[in-house]
């Protein structure tokens, strides 16, 4: 089966109340232990490449191991651009045979991103791909770009139809508290429900995608410190309320934090008790292993998309 696009996938997600998983791949351990995890489960994937990863891995060594897990699997597969900043790096990736794109142009004034975003989309649907805009804008760390809690604001409700009337975007990720990276809340975590809700009776039957959705699960968080990590306060979002969004209009839930703390502590907790060993493998398959845990876990307890390829 060649890459699909997200069409049919969240067609079936919003009616059957789940969610896909968007996970975020820069090397091939991490590709195989997402699609593993899938594999075993017969669940659709959506593989997202970062600007940041794109710039690490080279794209076209990222799109031969989503190929090679294509053929290994046979899964529905999606390729998708996160965080596309700019007309330039959609184009690019569409040539390079992505089948899905975001424009993030959550950071510019309203018409400006309405603008941008149609400027994409007009191009992707003329070469079969589809695109993700965004409205609101999440706090936290991505790439160079930091996003501080006063910059952060919530999707605006009111202007959800008016830009995807305009931009003609297959889906949208709105902003109701999560945040990128690893410490999403300083106390209760609080998402605005009110908002999704809102959003889903303006566009009903419309793909919702969440963003910074990791749970920033305790358990790795522990080993990273034990380990000689440090990281005092760490707090994702907790899996009940992500099993909610599911269930709502939210299709797509975007998961790379999670990743990066099971293969980190798995890696730390290996060096701390085999400090002389240096055969990459060694590390390398326990932290495949911890992704591919990980990845079934969410597809089996959060997102509720298993036997749904
Ligand atoms: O939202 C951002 C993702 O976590 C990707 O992070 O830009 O550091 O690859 P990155
Ligand atoms: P997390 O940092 O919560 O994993 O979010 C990832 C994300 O939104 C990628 O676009
Ligand atoms: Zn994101």
């Amino acid at each position: 089966m060649p890459l699909v696009t997200t069409t049919e996938m969240f067609k079936k997600a919003y009616a059957g109340g789940y969610a896909i998983g968007a996970f975020n791949v820069n090397n091939m351990e991490i590709v195989q232990g997402i699609c593993e995890a899938g594999n075993e489960l017969n669940a659709p994937l959506i593989l997202q490449v970062s600007k940041g990863a794109r710039e690490y891995a080279n794209p076209i060594y990222l799109k031969k191991l989503v190929e090679a897990a294509l053929e290994d699997t046979g899964l529905p597969i999606c390729l998708h651009l996160d965080h596309g900043d700019s007309f330039e790096t959609c184009v690019s990736c569409i040539e390079g045979g992505f089948t899905s794109v975001m424009i993030d142009g959550s950071h510019l004034p309203f018409e400006e991103n309405i603008s941008l975003t149609r400027r994409v989309v007009q191009y992707a649907h003329d070469h079969g791909v589809v695109v993700e805009g965004e409205l609101g804008r999440l706090a936290g760390v991505e790439d160079e770009v930091k996003v501080s809690a006063e910059d952060s604001s919530y999707t605006r409700p009111e202007e959800v139809q008016e830009f995807v009337d305009k931009t003609g975007v297959d889906s949208l990720a709105i902003a109701i508290g999560t945040s990128h990276g690893a410490f999403k809340f300083s106390g209760e975590p609080k998402l605005r429900f009110d908002i999704l809700e809102k959003v889903a009776e303006i566009l009903p039957g419309f793909p919702i995608v969440l963003h910074g959705a990791s749970s920033v699960v305790p358990e790795y968080v522990k080993m990273i410190n034990e380990y000689g990590g440090d990281l005092p306060g760490a707090q994702g979002v907790p899996e009940a309320m992500l099993r909610k969004a599911a269930e709502m209009a939210v299709c797509k839930i975007n998961i790379d934090s999670d990743l990066r703390l099971a293969m980190t502590g798995t890696i730390r907790k290996f060096f701390a008790q085999n400090p002389s060993v240096f055969d990459p493998r060694a590390y390398l398959g326990p932290a495949r292993e911890a992704i591919k845990q990980m990845v079934a876990h969410k597809i089996k307890d959060v997102l509720g998309c298993e036997d749904k390829a």
